[in-house]
């Protein structure tokens, strides 16, 4: 299995997908996406994906599984029949069974719209705002059993106005995701990275020689 091989899952519109395959195409981000998968069938991702040329692109319909397990064993077999060492979600919208979790351990990575551990779940941009911090961001780790909870990987920043909106913040938010993405899984697969406790420790500092 080649350390590079990426499945991605994907819900929705799918931009973090479009600038990850851009990355890829361009030469900056290392990564081989073998696979793309959604659970739903009008999901932008799957025309995104198509319109990349990608030859592994499926629609896995929930309502063709009787429970959640079933259907992530579905994935699974795809994900495994493509060797793909990582799966990265990208605006995937189910949550994965515990059976698909330790299936994968160490090697599921998610993007959330807020800076974890604060405002985990579906409502991250919106409790930002509601809740007033004056900063949020976004932030990519390894999933684990806990909602939004696994170790973390990278995380970057943007700050909330007065007069923000769910769309605005979370536009501005998409920007940095839309770096941050391609960027993190560049140095997954050329550094590499270990865990102590739950610390992620990248084997090579990005800033290294540049710190105060
Ligand atoms: C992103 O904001 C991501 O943080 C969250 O879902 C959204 C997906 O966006 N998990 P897109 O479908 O990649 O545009």
């Amino acid at each position: 299995m080649s350390s590079k091989a990426v499945a991605v899952m994907a819900s929705g519109r799918g931009t973090n997908l479009k600038v990850l395959l851009e990355a890829v195409a361009a030469g900056i981000c290392p990564v081989d996406v073998r696979l793309v998968i959604s659970d739903r069938a009008d999901a932008e991702a799957l025309n995104i994906a198509r319109a990349a040329g990608l030859a592994g692109v499926l629609f896995i319909n929930p309502k063709e599984y009787s429970d959640r397990a079933t259907f992530d064993a579905a994935c699974a077999e795809a994900i495994d029949a493509a060797a793909c060492q990582w799966i990265v979600l990208a605006g995937y919208m189910r949550i994965l069974s515990s059976s698909f979790v330790r299936r994968f351990h160490g090697r599921i990575i998610n993007i959330h719209p807020s800076i974890l551990p604060a405002f985990p779940g579906a409502k991250a941009v919106e409790s930002a705002i509601e809740y007033g911090v004056k900063v949020s961001g976004c932030t990519i780790h390894l999933v684990d059993e806990v909602l939004d909870g696994g170790p973390i990987l990278s995380q970057a920043f943007v700050p909330v106005f007065d007069d923000d909106t769910r769309e605005t913040l979370h536009a501005r938010i998409q920007k940095e995701e839309h770096k941050l993405y391609p960027a993190t899984l560049k140095r997954m697969v050329e550094d590499g990275f270990s865990i102590t406790g739950r610390r992620v420790i990248w084997k090579k500092h990005q800033d290294a020689g540049n710190r105060p």
